[in-house]
């Protein structure tokens, strides 16, 4: 605060001068005055009126000299006094800085105290964006709302002050408001007569200004602009921490925001289930009011999913060819496309949305890799919304996600639907082979029987009917078993071990073997795949019905155990068990251990079967478990 030009408003000498001054200048009146009384006024110094006269003289003399000295005592007191007040307005704003309040908050108070301080009518701070060249008003005091309105996003180039503060870091001082071509017509409307701007800066960048205006002309000393200058770096650290404060939270909402769409994509292979999940997403942490995703299809874009205000409206048309409309030209272009002012935009077609009174849209490709997916779009109300480029990168952000979200869905119904092509060919192929050959032969030896029976051999017809019996036995259980299995393995929502224990339960009924389930792992520990579950259900399920059919066991145990990444499930039984490498021949097709090798292949799992005859018989199966 102290300059080291220690020279007084109004004074033209500086105190180290003045000092001198008040040594040599008495010593040199007094020697002026001897010299006069003894030379020219030598003759008079006897009289009455030149003792009178000289006395005058050196009486007036010491009076306008101490009355100088005094005034300058006055004035540096005074000044003393301001310094003191100033520093002790800018120590109250430094201990406001100190405690972190919210920036408008400080400037608010900051302001109170900057104008009982210098006495001045009206204030103003505004916050600098360098980028844009623009100003905004933040805190007033004394200046119409008219005013301060108009200070809204304002460019410097129309307030010849605030370009020349920003432009050279200096304040700049305005005392005859009417003589004055930089001050503009609307200060001088508000009734101002004199004012100062100053900067606010921090690391030598002006980040705001800081005017105070008075209805009177007044003059700004050296001591006022020091003050401001030192105000002007107190609240230019704080708007600059403010500023760094609010980006850092920014960014955090947007790794947030990113993260949070990664989750909702990630969650479900659902496409619709997807995207609604996302774009509610993309509408609580952006400024979108509605969002919306076109898919592609061949020269069309489809709207596959919208979220948000005013559904009816976006829906007014729900396909646009490649090139038409906002979604078809950011398909064609593949660049984003960002509107404020959608009722004057005549590429925009769905009018419904325009009246319903959106303004801001923003479209961007969404590309996997160097194919266009789909167009995500999201529209809000405001023409203020999604200004910003740190927005526009978010979204884009958002858009890869998506992208590649969509993408694997489809990868993943792609998979699924080969996976269920293959199952419905293997249940085909099984019933066509097994089931369909079974009830051949019985309508063939049924015509044989009718054929004994006319010929009237009975013996031979009864031993016919028989053997058709047994095999009638045996395919109305596999028949059961099958249909049982099917609807098993559709309900295993609640688990594999539920699934299981209900299918054992089933099959101790029909069969009459005693099955004892043991389970290691318990259920919820076991994470498989929906295709490792269905295949294992099938897996253990043929092996149950083999039991029943060949193995005259009294008992079997189904067992689980987990082994490093693997689920290790045995089917035991103490039945007769058989010789792997020389089937015995039952004049039918087999298709039960070969399937079961397959479905386990199809899951990246094994089968072992460990058997001879009369040793009972035990099949391992291995399939992954799901990684945590
Ligand atoms: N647990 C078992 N105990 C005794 N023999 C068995 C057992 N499992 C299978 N086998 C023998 O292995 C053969 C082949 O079984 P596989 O399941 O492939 O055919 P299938 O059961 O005869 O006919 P499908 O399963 O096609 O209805 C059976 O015919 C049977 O002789
Ligand atoms: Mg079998």
């Amino acid at each position: 605060m102290r300059s080291k030009d220690q020279r007084l408003q109004g004074w033209p000498l500086d105190l180290r001068s003045l000092r001198a001054a008040g040594i040599v200048l008495p010593l040199l009146f007094l020697i002026a005055v001897d010299l006069l009384r003894h030379t020219i006024f030598f003759g008079q110094l006897h009289t009455f009126s030149g003792f009178f006269g000289t006395y005058t003289v050196t009486a007036l003399a010491v009076v306008v000299f101490s009355f100088s000295i005094f005034s300058f005592i006055t004035k540096l007191q005074n000044r003393i006094v301001d310094q003191n007040r100033q520093l002790s307005a800018l120590n109250d704003i430094a201990k406001a800085a100190a405690a972190k309040p919210r920036l408008e908050e400080l400037l608010e108070a900051s302001l109170d105290l900057i104008l009982s301080n210098m006495k001045a009518d009206a204030g103003l701070i505004c916050l600098v964006d360098l980028e844009r060249e623009e100003h905004s008003a933040v805190s007033h005091r004394g200046f119409s709302e008219e005013m301060v309105r108009r200070l809204q996003r304002a460019k410097f180039g129309n307030t010849p002050i605030a370009l020349k503060v920003v432009r050279t870091g200096q304040p700049v001082v305005w005392e005859h408001v009417f003589e004055d071509p930089q001050v503009a017509e609307r200060t001088r409307r508000e009734g101002m007569k004199s004012g100062i701007t100053a900067p606010l800066k921090s690391e030598g960048q002006v980040n705001g200004l800081l005017a105070i205006a008075s209805r009177a002309e007044r003059h700004f000393s050296s001591t006022d602009r020091e003050f401001l200058e030192g105000i002007g770096g107190q609240l230019g650290m704080a708007i600059r921490n403010a500023s760094l404060y609010e980006q850092s939270e920014t960014q955090n909402r947007e790794l947030s925001a990113l993260i949070a769409v990664g989750k909702a994509a990630t969650s479900t292979f659902d496409l619709g289930e997807l995207l609604e999940k996302s774009l509610d997403v993309v509408i609580e942490l952006t400024p979108a009011d509605a969002a919306e995703v076109w898919l592609r299809e061949g020269e069309e874009l489809a709207l596959r999913c919208h979220r948000g205000a005013h559904r009816e409206a976006f829906l007014e048309q729900t396909r646009f060819q490649v090139g038409q409309g906002f979604p078809g030209i950011v398909a064609q272009r593949r660049e984003t496309l960002v509107v404020h002012n959608l009722p004057d935009d005549p590429r925009f077609l769905r009018q419904d949305v325009v009246k319903a009174g959106f303004h801001t849209f923003c479209a961007l490709p969404l590309r996997y890799q160097d194919k266009l997916v789909g167009v995500l779009a999201v529209a809000a109300l405001s023409p203020e919304a999604i200004q910003e480029a740190r927005e526009i990168r978010l979204l884009e952000s958002i858009g890869e996600w998506l992208a590649l979200s969509i993408e694997s869905t489809r990868l993943y119904q792609q998979v699924q639907e080969i996976a269920v092509v293959q199952e419905r060919e293997r249940l085909a192929r099984e019933m066509h082979d097994g089931t369909a050959q079974l009830l051949g032969y019985i309508n063939t030896q049924t015509m044989a029987v009718k054929r004994l029976l006319s010929s009237e051999r009975l013996g031979e017809a009864q031993e016919e009917l028989t053997k058709i019996e047994a095999i009638a036995r045996d395919l109305y259980a596999d028949v059961r078993e099958g249909i049982l299995g099917l609807r098993i393995a559709a309900r295993r929502q609640d688990g594999l071990l539920p699934a299981l224990r209900e299918y054992v339960e089933r099959y101790r009924e029909m069969s009459g073997v005693t099955v004892e389930l043991d389970a290691e792992a318990d259920d919820k520990s076991l994470k498989l795949s929906d295709a490792v579950e269905i295949q294992l259900i099938r897996i253990v399920q043929e092996a149950l019905t083999n039991v029943r059919k060949h193995s005259k066991a009294s008992l079997a145990k189904v067992s689980f155990q987990r082994s490093s990444g693997d689920l290790r499930v045995t089917i035991l039984d103490n039945g007769r068990g058989f010789d792997l490498a020389r089937l015995p021949s039952t004049g039918w097709p087999r298709f039960g251990l070969q399937t079961m090798r397959e479905r386990a292949e199809a899951v990246e799992g094994t089968v072992n079967i460990q058997t001879a005859p009369g040793k009972g018989t035990k099949v391992e199966v291995r399939v992954p478990l799901l990684r945590d």
